[in-house]
């Protein structure tokens, strides 16, 4: 069966090691099904929800991101790449929706209030970024999504999607909305930790490892990965768990049993930091060296960067014109047809 597929990302600074195991990766495969008609949106407007005063940084940022997806390996002929803002038809379809939501609905949504809570708003929520839930349900069902592929913390926004798509139809009798399906990353992959196991990979953290990031970059951020504290000499057996550099391993190493021989010797004692992390090192050079380097290739012409941005709007607008004049007609307030 066909299926639409449509993810995004927010633009606010380059993409990352979490992003590519989290979804970049699981994208790649998707585009590779005929079946498959993927989407992928750049999400500036749900950006500036909470970035309203810079608005240069998620404008720089939409290259960056265009510019990583392009790097590993997104086909703009086969997945239809295209930026947020340029589609009306998202933000005209938001404002019927907000009529069917409940300001206490959204007050419930817990991915919306633990980032009130991560962003310090206080008293002083941006409106645009308290129903952002509502556009997002704008985003998937414009292009009448089934499966939406979003890590875990997204599941309340599908929720929500779902939940608007059934009453929408519900009340104006119609079947114009998709409930879509959520679609988790791999297991193990979702919320990679960051070079400091702190926490999952984050710019506000300053702990990631990212796909522009030279080959002297990934070395120096290799070498200083938090691996177990009280692993000091060589032959001190060592901990894997919480370990970052074996966690990593697990992830970018296709080479399962080399990795179960090292985590053997790591536990048994006798296999020193640096040099895991030098192993490590290479896995990781070898993945992102072909990344890195197309992603320079595409940013020699950042003009034909432009041109697929704007072919991908272009397409995506047109499909999401179609679901709004369905939208009109089931709601009666296609007045001039
Ligand atoms: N909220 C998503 C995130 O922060 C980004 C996003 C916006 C999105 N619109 C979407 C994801 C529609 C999937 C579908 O990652």
């Amino acid at each position: 069966m066909k299926r639409i597929i449509l993810t995004g990302d927010r633009p606010t600074g380059k993409l990352h090691l979490g992003h590519y195991v989290g979804s970049l990766q699981n994208r790649l495969k998707m585009q590779q099904d005929p079946d498959n008609h993927v989407y992928v949106m750049i999400a500036d407007q749900q950006a500036l929800t909470d970035n309203a005063k810079t608005p240069e940084k998620v404008q720089k940022s939409v290259t960056e991101v265009a510019l990583d997806y392009l790097a590993v390996g997104l086909d703009p002929e086969k997945t239809t790449i295209f930026i947020q803002s340029q589609i009306p038809q998202l933000a005209e379809l938001m404002m019927y929706y907000l009529n069917i939501v409940t300001v206490s609905r959204l007050n419930r949504n817990p991915t919306v209030k633990s980032e009130i809570q991560e962003k310090g708003f206080n008293e002083s929520i941006p409106a645009g970024f308290f129903m952002y839930p509502v556009s997002q349900a704008a985003d998937i069902t414009a292009f009448k999504a089934t499966h939406v592929p979003v890590g875990e913390d997204q599941r309340p926004m599908l929720e929500q999607t779902r939940e608007i798509a059934r009453d929408f139809n519900r009340i104006y009798h119609t079947d114009a909305l998709i409930e879509p399906d959520i679609i988790l990353p791999p297991k193990g992959h979702g919320r990679l930790v960051g070079i400091d196991g702190k926490g999952k990979m984050s710019k506000s953290l300053n702990n990631g490892i990212y796909l522009s990031d030279s080959a002297d970059d990934i070395q120096k951020k290799v070498m200083s990965m938090y691996t177990d504290p009280n692993h000091i000499r060589v032959e001190d057996p060592g901990q894997i768990e919480g370990n970052v550099v074996f966690t990593y391993l697990d992830v970018f190493d296709d080479d399962t049993e080399k990795v179960q021989e090292l985590k053997d010797q790591y536990q048994k004692g006798g296999l020193g930091d640096v040099k895991i992390k030098r192993y490590l090192n290479d896995v990781l050079q070898a993945k992102l060296q072909p990344i890195r380097e197309r992603r320079e290739e595409a940013s020699k012409d950042l003009d034909a960067v432009q041109a697929m941005l704007k072919a991908g709007s272009e397409k995506a607008e047109k499909v999401a014109a179609q679901t709004l004049d369905e939208v009109k007609n089931a709601m009666g307030i296609n007045y001039f047809k």
